[in-house]
C-alpha cells in the first residue's frame, strides 16, 4: 500500500536528535534551572523576527492569553475573525473581555480593516488579526485604525512565524505579537509559543510576563521570592527550546520550500476559491475552496490524501454562539480545505496532490 501523504509533518533531522540527548543528559529540564536554551531561544527568536522583546511559553494559547492581561481587555471588546483557531477567542474571554468577531478579507482570510473600523466602538479595547495561513494581514490599515482610536494591537501570528513581512516591519510590528510552536507549525516543537514585544514598554512588559508565565513569582533572591500577581505554569521546557533552535536555523529553507509548493498549487490548482501567492506569506497552511466537501474529503482519503478543515468558525460554537453576521466567513467555513503543504514533500507528491485535486473539486 502507498505510503498516506500527511496534511502536516514536521522536518526533523540528526541534529534535532542530538540536542535533544544533550537536553535529556543534563538533568536540567525546566527553564529556570536548565542548560539555558530557553533563554538562547528568545534572543535568536527575538532578533530574527526583528522586535525588542521576546517572552518564550509552553504554547501558542498561554501566549494569546499572557499578551492580553498586558492590555485593559476586562469588561472591554476585542475585534477578532471569526475563522481561526479556538484559542484567538478563549484568550479574550480568559482574560474577562468580550469577543467581537468580524468579518475576513475574501482574498486573504484575513480581518478586513473595512469592517473592523465600522465595529470599533468605546469599548473596544484591542485589534486581534490573525496572519491566516501565514498571510500578512494589512497591519497598516490596522495600525492607523488602533492610532486613530487610541486601542492595542495583538497579532496572532501562530502561522507566520518566518513570514518575511515581520523582517521588512522591524519597528512596526503590533504592541505584542503571538506565535505558536505547535508540532504542526513552521516552526516546531512538541510545545511551545512566545510573545515578542515592541514599543517604548517593552522591557518592563517583559519582566511581568516572566513572572506570571511562572505563577506570579517574582523577586527572586536565592531560595526566596515573593508572589505579588495570580500567574500561570506557562513557561517553555528546555527539550522544546532546544530543537526550536535548529527549526530557527532551518526556517528560512523550509518556509522557502513551501512557497515553492504555494506557488505551484496557485498556478495549477482549477479551482475558483484558492489560497493566492505572496512572497511575505509562510504557508503554513494551503486553502482551497470545494462545493462538496464531505465528498471531497473522503475521497481525497481514498487516494491517500490527507486534508483537515481550518477552521470551523468560532462564532458558531456553542460555547461562543455569537449573533454576528459573517457572510464571508460563513461561506468560507462551509467550504475551506487546507491540502498538504510542508517541506517534506518532494515534487512527485506535489505533482499527484494537483492532479487529483483538480479531478476532485
Ligand atoms: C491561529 C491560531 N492561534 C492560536 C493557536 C494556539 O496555539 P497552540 O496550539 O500552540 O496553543 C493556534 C494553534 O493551533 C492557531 O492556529
Amino acid at each position: 500500500m502507498k505510503k498516506r501523504i500527511k496534511l502536516f509533518d514536521p522536518v526533523i533531522g540528526s541534529k534535532e536528535e542530538k540536542v535533544l540527548l544533550k537536553a535529556l543528559k543534563s538533568h536540567f529540564w525546566a527553564s529556570g534551572s536548565g542548560i539555558g536554551k530557553v533563554s538562547e531561544f528568545e534572543h535568536k527568536f527575538r532578533k530574527y523576527v526583528g522586535a525588542q522583546q521576546c517572552v518564550a511559553l509552553n504554547s501558542g494559547t498561554a501566549a494569546l492569553h499572557l499578551a492580553l492581561t498586558l492590555f485593559d481587555v476586562k469588561g472591554k471588546e476585542v475585534i477578532l475573525p471569526s475563522l481561526s483557531f479556538v484559542s484567538t477567542a478563549h484568550a479574550v474571554v480568559y482574560n474577562g473581555g468580550k469577543p467581537v468577531f468580524v468579518d475576513v478579507d475574501p482574498h486573504t482570510l484575513c480581518l478586513d480593516p473595512v469592517d473592523v473600523e465600522k465595529a470599533i466602538t468605546r469599548k473596544t479595547s484591542v485589534i486581534l488579526p490573525v496572519h491566516f495561513g501565514g498571510m500578512p494581514c494589512n497591519l497598516s490599515k490596522l495600525m492607523k485604525l488602533c492610532k486613530a482610536h487610541k486601542v492595542s494591537l495583538v497579532e496572532d501570528a501562530a502561522h507566520a512565524a518566518g513570514a518575511t513581512y515581520q523582517k521588512k516591519r522591524i519597528g512596526k510590528h503590533g504592541n505584542a505579537v503571538c506565535f505558536s510552536f505547535h508540532p504542526v507549525k513552521n516552526l516546531a516543537m512538541p510545545t511551545g509559543g512566545a510573545i515578542t514585544l515592541n514599543g517604548k514598554n517593552s522591557s518592563k512588559q517583559k519582566n511581568v510576563l516572566s513572572s506570571l508565565r511562572w505563577c506570579g513569582i517574582s523577586d527572586r533572591k536565592g531560595v526566596t521570592y515573593d508572589v505579588n500577581k495570580l500567574g500561570w505554569n506557562y513557561y517553555m521546557n528546555e527539550f522544546s527550546a532546544s530543537i526550536g533552535l535548529i527549526q530557527l536555523d532551518n526556517l528560512e529553507k523550509t518556509n522557502n520550500i513551501r512557497r515553492k509548493i504555494a506557488k505551484r498549487y496557485s498556478k495549477e490548482i482549477q479551482v475558483e476559491f484558492k489560497m493566492l501567492f505572496n512572497k511575505d506569506c509562510s504557508y503554513h497552511l494551503y486553502w482551497i475552496q470545494v462545493k462538496n466537501r464531505d465528498r471531497f474529503i473522503k475521497q481525497m482519503e481514498k487516494r491517500g490524501i490527507e486534508t483537515g478543515i481550518h477552521y470551523l468558525p468560532i462564532h458558531k460554537m456553542s460555547f461562543y454562539k455569537s449573533q454576528e453576521k459573517l457572510p464571508i466567513t460563513e461561506k468560507v467555513g462551509k467550504n475551506i480545505v487546507s491540502i498538504p503543504n510542508h517541506p517534506n514533500l518532494i515534487e512527485n507528491k506535489v505533482d499527484y496532490i494537483i492532479k487529483n485535486v483538480n479531478e476532485l473539486a
